[in-house]
């Protein structure tokens, strides 16, 4: 069994800032100890004096080749967690898809037929339920002990993925009883679709006007809704994707209540804007995903919520499509625009820059990207944190280096960045998973198929 020890560098986790040696042996932590204070002997040495030693990522948001809008997601789960690792990420909770008349467990096989033996890093799935039915409710519970433990509803996209009041009542009740937990897409997707219409028929074809029609009442009525659904039903709720002010609201609201709801937001709505979405020359498309980015008063609500525990995650939503070609199937009809955005090799570099920029702690950096994504989806103390008997997912990161985003270096494989030229202090150096270097000395080492599938547990935040 190789051993590896990572000595000099500042261990950072969600609750502690400790400066310790880091002893590694067969894919796991083993200890930690103040440095001269140990004899440990390794077969590998990791030098990480001024550096910070961090769990590795984990994003609970990404749609590897997700099929949407008559497309798919240009990251394979090949590129996709190549690029997570990159970026410090090393697992990632992607979603399987239930297709309207088919079962749960065919869209799960089908996503295992997408994702086994691709990987880079270890990955895990949710459930995305398009079709609530006598059977599916069944099949929830049988998934949950299986370790696909959480479900994503839709109250947008009609004719998609969208489930109706009745629908995601009876699957919050499912969950209330298997342990489950409820995902919502909150946004009014009936009242958009009209308002998408309306502004077509006037000309209103631009990508702004895809910000323009998902208004903001309609993110926080349909929050409102989803938690008053989920109290009547008992079962918690993670809102996902959460980008308005007045969602923040509603969360913060039903959690001083006392009730077990839950949001996450994404890098993208804590830095970029509707400015973004009016981008000239259909630029805007870029931007374009669901919710969508907010008028730039919003951001300070969001870091506020992440601050005060009123949001708890940061995932990508990781979910790319070309410029090329892809975003612009929708040039004339904004409707047109495949909903998504890359991210995922920049989340936590992204998230670093808050902490230099005195927005959030560095244990609110670790906090919000490793350790709660890892407790709310049943991965933690294996996933999300620097501890005895933890896998071995370690991040040796740089502070002061400095770097630019682009996608001239990234490693998504999509022809732009929703960072463009953006300069961000601190990089990735070195990340094992599992005790195996994926990327070390500025070189990608890792290989597809090291990543292995993760069963979960239940929420581990209640
Ligand atoms: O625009 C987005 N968010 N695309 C991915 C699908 C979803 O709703 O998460
Ligand atoms: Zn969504
Ligand atoms: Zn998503």
């Amino acid at each position: 069994m190789t051993r590896t020890l990572i000595t000099g560098g500042l261990v950072v986790t969600a609750s502690d800032e400790l400066h310790v040696d880091v002893l590694v042996e067969g894919g796991r932590v083993v200890a930690l100890a103040t440095p001269g204070s140990h004899g440990w002997t390794a077969d590998r040495v990791l030098d990480a004096t001024g550096k910070y030693v961090l769990p590795g990522g984990v994003d609970a948001h990404t749609h590897m080749e997700m099929p949407f809008g008559g497309t798919y997601a240009a990251d394979t789960f090949e590129t996709g967690t190549r690029a997570a690792a990159w970026g410090g990420t090393t697992t990632i909770v992607d979603f399987a898809i239930q297709s309207i008349g088919g079962s749960l467990q065919e869209g799960l096989d089908a996503w295992h037929g997408k994702a086994d033996g691709r990987c880079a890093i270890d990955y895990a799935f949710h459930m995305i339920l398009s079709d609530v039915n006598r059977s599916t409710l069944k099949e929830m519970d049988r998934l949950v002990a299986e370790g696909v433990t959480s479900f994503k509803l839709f109250m947008a996209y009609p004719g998609v993925f969208y489930s109706d009041d009745g629908r995601i009542l009876r699957a919050m009740q499912q969950a209330s009883g298997n342990g489950g937990l409820i995902m919502m897409h909150a946004e009014n997707g009936i009242a958009i679709d009209v308002l998408v219409e309306q502004a077509l028929a006037e000309g209103r074809t631009d990508p702004r006007h895809h910000g323009d029609v998902r208004k903001v009442a309609l993110e926080a009525e349909a929050t409102h809704r989803a938690v008053q659904l989920a109290r009547v039903a008992g079962s918690p709720l993670y809102v996902v994707h959460v980008s308005a002010d007045e969602a923040v609201a509603e969360i913060a609201s039903a959690r001083h209540k006392g009730l077990p709801v839950f949001g996450e937001t994404c890098p993208q709505y804590l830095f970029l804007s509707t400015d973004n979405l009016a981008e000239p020359d259909f630029e805007g498309a870029k931007y374009v995903c669901s919710t969508p980015l907010r008028p730039r008063e919003h951001q300070e609500v969001l870091w506020r919520g992440l601050r005060n525990d009123e949001l708890q995650v940061v995932s990508t939503d990781h979910c790319p499509f070309c410029f090329s070609g892809q975003k612009e199937m929708g040039r004339g009809d904004f409707s047109k625009i495949p909903n998504g955005m890359p991210g995922v090799e920049n989340r936590m570099d992204l998230l670093h820059q808050a902490v230099v920029e005195g927005r959030i702690s560095r244990r609110r950096w670790i906090d919000i990207a490793c350790a709660s994504p890892a407790r709310m989806f049943g991965l933690y103390p294996k996933k999300g944190t620097v501890a005895p008997g933890a896998d071995a997912d370690i991040v040796i990161y740089d502070p002061a280096a400095e770097q630019t985003i682009s996608a001239a270096t990234h490693h998504m494989n999509v022809d732009y960045s929703a960072y463009e030229g953006k300069r961000v202090t601190g990089r990735v150096e070195t990340v094992l998973s599992r005790g195996v270097p994926v990327i070390e000395g500025g070189e990608y080492v890792g290989h597809p198929g090291h990543g292995t599938y993760l069963p979960r547990g239940t929420c581990q935040y209640l």
